[in-house]
């Protein structure tokens, strides 16, 4: 286990990767892919998606140690952004007798098959943060609001905007998720529920024309995609006038965005740097707002998360119905799969201490 931190450690070519573990409510020990502890309730399987991304290492720690301390035994994987490894690492652990699954899909319509087997081996799956397509083989649904993180990053733009003054017209240009994470549509609907009014009036313009979720997703999530992409906007679209805003989903896409921006002289001299939004709260990101480059971002607290989908096996492998606080919205084509949403928060350089230090999230120590 030791080693294994150790070159965690490396890979982030920094302590601020370990950092980070330790300030979201780790102990270092969480990240062992074969915990042991009081084999009590049997092994809980877990897979998660990437460990390319903080925030899901954070979420796999965070998940090993809520279900240890309710005498669980876990073993956890990631699948390196992978569908068919994925499939493959949840097979193993149906072979290997886990009692139920906690799943971040990479893919959200690859792990049917897989699924099947859960079933016919009677393990419950709680999907975790992302919804799993296409099975009945579901029966929880762990996440945050997820519209409401796109209205969260959409109102902020239109209020550091002044939009709602009557200020305009502004230069705007949106990004979405991965196309294949059932949340991307969620956050990109949620942000035009806002954005859509400002655009049809024309106070706000998307100069590169591409407004609709087919023409701005990111496949995997990926920065290097995000910035490409922009650079190519900025290109084609920005010969004349400048960005004013930019909509991004989520942290790593909005650092890849910032470079491009970077690359083409915003953020020197009278080229201001747009609003940019972004989500999770990483800690690149956070460090960024502070030194005023990325404007905000959405944070979820990935400790709370984990409590939710621990408490959901909890309760199932005993007979108990979990608590849920949304039997609507999540219809995964299937059936609606029963879910507990928590609340996202808006988070820039006003309030991050407030929200992530003072919440035990960071140390002011991890954002210098
Ligand atoms: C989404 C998740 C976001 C972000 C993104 C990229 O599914 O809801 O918070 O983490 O994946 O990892």
């Amino acid at each position: 286990m030791r080693t294994r931190r150790a070159a965690l450690t490396a890979i982030a070519g920094a302590a601020s990767l370990a950092l980070t573990l330790s300030a979201c409510g780790q102990s270092g020990e969480g990240g062992s892919e074969q915990e042991t502890g009081s084999a009590k309730g049997g092994t809980i399987g877990i897979a998660m998606p990437t460990k390319s991304s903080e925030r899901w290492i954070a979420d796999g720690n965070n998940v090993v140690k809520d279900l240890k301390s309710k005498g669980y035994e876990t073993k956890l994987v990631f699948g390196e952004d992978d569908p068919e490894n994925q499939v493959s690492q949840i097979e193993n652990l149906i072979t290997q007798g886990v009692k139920a699954l906690i799943v971040a899909a990479i893919d959200n319509k690859s792990l049917n098959g897989v699924l099947q087997q859960a079933k016919e081996a009677n393990i419950p799956v709680i999907a975790y943060d992302r919804l799993i397509l296409g099975t009945e083989n579901v029966d929880y649904y762990a996440s945050f609001d997820n519209e409401k993180v796109g209205e969260l990053q959409a109102s902020y733009i239109v209020d550091k905007l002044g939009l709602k003054d009557g200020k305009g017209p502004f230069n705007i240009e949106l990004f979405a998720g991965s196309n294949d994470d059932n949340n991307t549509k969620y956050f990109f609907n949620g942000a035009m529920s806002v954005l859509q009014p400002y655009i049809d009036s024309k106070k706000l313009v998307v100069k590169s024309g591409q407004t609709k979720l087919t023409q701005v997703t990111t496949l995997r999530w990926d920065g290097a995609t995000a910035q490409r992409r922009m650079d190519d906007i900025l290109t084609g679209s920005y010969k004349s006038g400048r960005v004013d805003a930019v909509l991004s989903p989520y942290d790593g896409i909005s650092i890849g965005i910032l470079s491009a921006l970077k690359s083409d002289g915003y953020g020197s001299g009278s080229k201001k740097l747009p609003v940019l939004t972004g989500q999770d709260a990483e800690l690149a990101s956070v460090k960024s707002i502070i030194a005023g480059q990325q404007t905000m971002t959405v944070y979820k607290d990935t400790r709370e998360l984990a409590k939710v989908a621990s408490n959901m096996v909890d309760a199932s492998l005993n007979g108990k119905k979990p608590e849920i606080n949304d039997d609507k919205t999540y219809d995964n084509g299937s059936k609606v799969i029963p879910a507990y949403l928590l609340k996202p928060v808006s988070v820039d350089k006003t309030n991050y201490k407030e929200i992530l230090v003072d919440g035990g999230y960071y140390t002011e120590g991890d954002l210098k």
